[in-house]
């Protein structure tokens, strides 16, 4: 009998552990740095003023951090003889963009906080959010306690992050992956209301698509020729600084940039979500919340696994 007692009181110690000692909290540096938060946000404020791109780039980093073996930083990490780096990946490569902000935010942060105690992968975190808010978007509380990974994989990368190419099927499929749902899939790909993508992304679509407004199509043509042009720029959507909902509105009225945004409103079964987002931007915000809370909190490293990196691009000696 006391031994049972003994084992259940054993059982729940270890599992308030856990929940304590290796789950991500928004009050992870309250005491350990308490400026760490403020810092972020100032120069996350200040890169966003000097460049309104900044702010869509960092909140795909985090992104293109979390569906790679989860939110680890990985992606920050330079190549090495022994590292295959993620940033060489097809979708990152010449792509993702904002690392010498996150090498300045890491830098400042550690400053100020005396010493390395803000991982990388946390930083990433809150850099996509005060991206959001910098735009005029939702805000939210982001759980932290993240620790950095020690290595990178770049096959991992081209397999789990998805390409503009894919149908809805294979997008439900790629978020489920990660443990996310339909109803993700739709408000996370929300962050497309920020941002800009090259030609070569977008040009099957507006020389090939049916289900495109022939006018937006025609539009996109002038500055995405049928050769060459490759890496000019085009808006995701028609306020590609503003966090807003024109991004759905362009779906229902068949502007989808990337074939794979206009999956998600092409008469399948999301587009009753689409729609909704579309009218009711407060939904957006509420569901867009949740579901990257829910991102930012794949497979983190706590505790003692990995380590808290000293520079963001190598893992420390
Ligand atoms: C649903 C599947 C998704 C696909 C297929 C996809 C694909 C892409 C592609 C191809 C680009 C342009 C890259 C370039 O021109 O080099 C892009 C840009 C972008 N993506 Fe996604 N993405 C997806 C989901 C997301 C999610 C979930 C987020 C964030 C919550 C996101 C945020 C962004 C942002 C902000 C940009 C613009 C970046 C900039 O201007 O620097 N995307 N995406
Ligand atoms: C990288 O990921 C691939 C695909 O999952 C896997 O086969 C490989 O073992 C991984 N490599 C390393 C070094 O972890
Ligand atoms: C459009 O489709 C045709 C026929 O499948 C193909 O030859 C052409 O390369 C496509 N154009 C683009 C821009 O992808």
């Amino acid at each position: 009998m006391a031994s049972r007692v003994h084992i259940l009181f054993q059982t729940f110690v270890l599992s308030v552990l856990a929940a304590t000692a290796f789950s991500l909290s928004p009050h992870y540096y309250k005491n350990v740095c308490p400026k760490a938060l403020p810092t972020i946000k100032k120069l996350v404020e200040a890169a966003v003023h000097k460049e309104r791109r900044m702010g869509a780039s960092l909140l795909r980093l985090h992104f293109h951090d979390c569906f790679v073996n989860g939110c680890d930083a990985s992606n920050l990490l330079d190549p090495t003889p022994t590292l295959d780096s993620e940033k060489n990946a097809t979708p990152n490569k010449n792509s993702l963009r904002g690392f010498e902000v996150i090498d300045h935010i890491k830098a400042e942060v550690d400053k100020i906080c005396g010493c390395p105690v803000v991982s990388c992968a946390d930083i990433l975190a809150v850099a996509a959010r005060d991206s959001v808010v910098a735009l005029g978007g939702p805000s939210w509380k982001v759980r932290l306690g993240r620790r950095d990974s020690t290595t990178a994989n770049r096959t991992q990368a081209n397999l789990d992050l998805p390409n503009p190419s894919m149908d809805l099927p294979a997008l439900i499929n790629n978020f489920k992956n990660q443990g996310l749902k339909r109803r993700d899939l739709v408000a996370l790909s929300g962050g497309h209301t920020i941002g800009f993508a090259r030609c070569f992304l977008f040009r099957n679509r507006i020389y090939n698509a049916t289900n495109i407004d022939p006018v937006f199509a025609k539009k996109r043509r002038a500055t995405c020729p049928f050769t060459g042009g490759d890496s000019i720029l085009a808006p995701l959507d028609p306020t590609p600084v503003h966090f807003d909902i024109a991004y759905f509105n362009n779906l229902v009225k068949q502007r989808g940039l990337f074939i794979s945004d206009q999956a998600l409103f092409n008469g399948g079964s999301t587009d009753k979500r689409v729609k909704t987002y579309s009218s009711y931007p407060e939904v957006f915000w509420k569901d867009f919340r949740k579901s990257i809370i829910k991102m930012g909190n794949i497979k983190p490293l706590t505790g003692n696994q990995g380590q808290i990196r000293v520079n963001c691009r190598k893992v420390n000696q």
